[in-house]
């Protein structure tokens, strides 16, 4: 998804600017491009490609102290130099950076046009620079804010002039800005990720809000001129945290550090004298809680599967009515908000478009929304109207793994909350939290059998269709697994409730379509192998991720990986990282781009 950073300050503004861009291309993008003022006016480089192609193009003379930066991932216009960002206006002295879509922007680019305004690009962001320069009366701020009154949709957007040296205006409305301030310099980008490396005191921008930024500090004020108060706050994430710390790419490292993201996702949660949780941000009572008749979860993606595990584990530990919902399928079905029903949204990102809109929807209508997000100050977890954070750490890659594992922990951790207050008695408790506990060695355990699953994966990974099949707490691991495989490996995989596929999918069994096989060994054991053997029976291949000890498997099955035991409900932790594993290795072996898979984006800031 697209990425903004804006500098002005004491350095060399080129290399602020792609350094910054660097560290945005874990979001994904197609094109990037800076513009940067200076004595000579306003210098604007862009380039379809990577960042370093960007950066190879850049004249050496291309000097200057403050400027903006774009990575691009393509909505509105192919992907091509003139449609990257920065866009200017006709004059060459504006220029503008944007994330988020306008969806008005056809009809304001009639107007623009009848005007005599020029257009260059096919985009939707250039009528942004268009318009500053109708409504530019000496003050940028002020055309800025007429700009994007005319606008409808969603924008995260930056502004230079020519006219106005050492200044960078930023407006917000649905699409995230945060400020960084230094030391005599200021920044403005996307994602904190892009500032960290200089500065850890930000302010986060609101929707409505328009910044003015010189290298000496910041203004903030609403469309109407109000004036509004920020408050600088502090992140904790270190720059190490951000990059590899040793492994191949991202989404290894990620994987890797599940143990501990599952440990502080727990931290200070746990209530061992009450055999209970503790959940700060929830803002409820617990007379609030004992009257939730119901609980509804949406998300999308990974986190959308995370959500139907905590559906199971709510219905089986808490005995309290559950279901998950894909966000983007709720939002346009006029949802039915009942009483006693309490919303949770969850997104590693917090930027979600679909989670987001989903979510203020189902607000307006009265219910109460809570954000499970990992991302601090996110739209998400400002936005909703309490909520828990994961604490993963930044997730780079792409596809996501840690932060499923931190999502799952919130919702172990709500359903004993929500058991304890009910049908759980302390003893039950107490060893709830005890498995929960034992969560993280288990999974280093499995982590450090990852030759097995490279030696699999190498083994099948010239197969082109897979099945991921698994029963009750492992059927979303099962949807999550096919969802890795295909994101990033470019296989085509389902995941299946294994009871199904006798109602269609086993149409598509044969030798050259693998299934794997989750079967725990748990109350559902028995149904499962009944499964296995079906597939058997029609020359499938089977590779099954089964339980220590249970070496009946290995008769069956053509593969097997074991994981520890563990109590049934809490498979999904050890489920989940061989198949994580497993498509990482397919993707290595062959050759796929694991961190930034082609055509998607970490965060999906657009419907
Ligand atoms: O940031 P979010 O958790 O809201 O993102 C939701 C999905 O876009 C995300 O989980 C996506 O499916 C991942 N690429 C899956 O690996």
């Amino acid at each position: 998804m697209c990425g903004i950073i804006g500098y002005c300050g004491p350095k060399p503004v080129k290399e602020v600017l792609i350094e910054g861009l660097k560290r945005l291309e874990y979001r994904g993008y197609d094109s990037a491009g800076i513009a940067i003022v200076n004595d000579k006016g306003l210098e604007l480089i862009k380039r379809r490609g990577k960042i370093l192609d960007l950066k190879k193009s850049i004249p050496e003379k291309v000097k200057g102290f403050y400027g903006i930066g774009h990575t691009r991932w393509a909505t509105h216009g192919g992907v091509t130099d003139i449609n990257a960002h920065p866009h200017v206006d006709c004059t060459g002295k504006i220029a503008i950076a944007h994330n988020g879509i306008i969806e008005n922007y056809s009809s304001l680019k009639e107007v623009l046009l009848k005007e005599g305004h020029t257009f260059k690009s096919d985009t939707d962001s250039e009528v942004i620079a268009h318009l500053v320069e109708k409504y530019y009366d000496g003050s940028l701020e002020h055309a800025v804010k007429e700009a994007v009154s005319l606008l409808k949709g969603t924008y995260g957007i930056v502004c230079i002039s020519v006219d106005e040296p050492n200044t960078i205006i930023g407006a917000r409305n649905g699409s995230p800005l945060v400020l960084g301030i230094g030391d005599n310099e200021m920044f403005i980008a996307s994602d904190v990720t892009a500032i960290v490396a200089h500065t850890k005191q930000v302010v986060y921008l609101e929707d409505g809000e328009v910044v003015k930024l010189t290298r000496d500090g910041f203004t903030t004020t609403d469309l109407r001129e109000n004036p509004i108060e920020k408050e600088v706050e502090h992140i904790s994430w270190e720059l190490e945290e951000i990059e590899k710390a040793g492994y191949s790419h991202f989404m290894e490292k990620e994987i890797f550090e599940q143990p501990e993201a599952v440990k502080r996702a727990m931290s200070g949660r746990i209530l061992h004298p009450e055999a209970s949780a503790h959940l700060g941000g929830l803002n409820l009572t617990n007379r609030d809680l004992i009257n939730i008749e119901r609980v509804k979860i949406i998300g999308a993606g990974t986190s959308y599967y995370a959500g139907m595990v905590g559906a199971y584990l709510l219905e089986s530990i808490a005995r309290v009515p559950a279901q998950a919902e894909i966000a983007s399928e709720l939002r346009y079905r006029n949802p039915v908000v009942e009483r006693n029903t309490l919303y949770f949204a969850v997104s590693q990102s917090g930027e979600t478009a679909d989670t987001l809109y989903a979510m203020r929807e189902l607000q307006r209508k009265g219910a109460t929304v809570l954000g499970i997000c990992n991302v601090v100050g996110s739209t998400i977890a400002r936005e909703s109207d309490g909520g828990v954070y994961i604490h993963s750490g930044p997730e780079i890659a792409v596809a996501s793994t840690k932060a499923f594992s931190s999502q799952i922990t919130v919702f172990y951790l709500f359903s004993l909350l929500l058991a304890r207050m009910r049908n759980m008695s302390f003893d039950e408790g107490a060893r709830y939290i005890e498995n929960l506990q034992s969560i993280p060695v288990k999974i280093e355990k499995v982590l450090s059998r990852k030759n097995e699953i490279e030696r699999i994966a190498r083994k099948y990974s010239h197969y082109k269709d897979f099945l991921f099949l698994g029963r009750g707490f492992n059927f979303p691991v099962a949807l999550e697994g096919a969802l890795k495989l295909k994101e990033i490996s470019y296989i085509h995989a389902e995941g299946y409730t294994a009871a199904e596929i006798k109602h269609g999918p086993i149409a598509l069994i044969n030798e050259e379509t693998p299934s794997v096989f989750l079967i725990p060994n748990d109350s559902l054991k028995e149904k499962i192998l009944s499964n296995v053997k079906e597939v058997k029976a029609r020359g499938g291949k089977v590779i099954a991720i089964a339980t220590e000890g249970d070496g009946e498997i290995e008769d069956i099955a053509d593969d097997v990986f074991y994981i520890p035991e563990t109590a049934e409900a809490f498979y999904p932790y050890l489920m989940v990282v061989p198949l994580q594993l497993f498509a990482y290795f397919s993707a290595i072996e062959l050759g796929r781009n694991v961190d930034q898979p082609r055509n998607l984006a970490k965060s999906v800031t657009v419907e």
